[in-house]
């Protein structure tokens, strides 16, 4: 998709997000949270949901976990105007509970969509509610982070073939700072990927075994 068309298609999509009431949560969102970054990025982060101040500002990662990511990021070399941000879910959960997998189904289609328009040859996740998401969108069994961080996996998504890198919810560091250099270490090795220093691995068997990661199952 080129430029300006790349720009149409996000800007309609952000309307239908602003508009949209297909589950409970648009009654308690102060601001919908589509997402923010270049259109063009190589890299795309994918977090959980909206949080308090995020729900304030309309914009993803603001608040303490946001403060965070930007330094991870610099240590993968990127502002974070230079890539592209966005949620599993666009609208804030009250109190910040877990996604809920109604939640999940309605919700996804959106970042299905930011996807196909950004195509980004890397997609981090961030925490196990993005990472299950994308496994089971590239047909693979999801259990845990801690199984699957700190690799590189060269994955089919939507038909793009992406290059994934699982890693922790930032703010999984702010309440248990030995996290933090687990992040640290996984934004470095983002920045290895992305200069082309390390290549991807094939997901093993461990992985694609069942091939039929579904929401419900990353969920329970
Ligand atoms: N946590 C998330 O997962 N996303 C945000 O946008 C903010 C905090």
């Amino acid at each position: 998709m080129a430029g300006p068309d790349k720009r149409a298609a996000m800007e309609a999509l952000v309307a239908e997000i602003r508009a949209c009431t297909r589950c409970p949560l648009h009654a308690t969102r102060k601001n919908p949270v589509p997402g923010e970054g270049d259109l063009d990025a190589q890299v795309m982060l994918i977090g959980e949901a909206p949080g308090r101040w995020e729900d304030e500002k309309g914009r993803p990662f603001v608040g303490a976990a946001g403060k965070l990511l930007d330094k991870l990021l610099a240590l993968a070399g990127f502002r974070r105007e230079e890539v592209y941000i966005a949620n599993v879910l666009k609208c804030r959960p009250p109190g910040n509970r877990d996604p809920r997998p109604e939640e999940v189904r309605a919700c996804t289609p959106f970042l299905d969509r930011q996807i196909r328009i950004i195509r980004p040859e890397v997609i981090m996740t961030l925490g196990r509610h993005s990472t299950g998401y994308l496994f089971s969108r590239a047909g693979l069994e999801f259990r845990r982070v801690s199984d699957v961080r700190g690799r590189v996996y060269e994955v089919e998504v939507l038909g793009l073939r992406v290059k994934l890198i699982p890693t922790l919810h930032p703010a999984s560091a702010l309440y248990n700072p030995s996290y933090r250099s687990v992040l640290e270490s996984d934004f470095e090795l983002l920045g290895r990927v992305v200069r082309g220093a390390v290549e991807p691995e094939r997901p093993g068997p461990e992985l694609a075994g069942r091939r039929r990661g579904t929401l419900e199952e990353f969920m329970v």
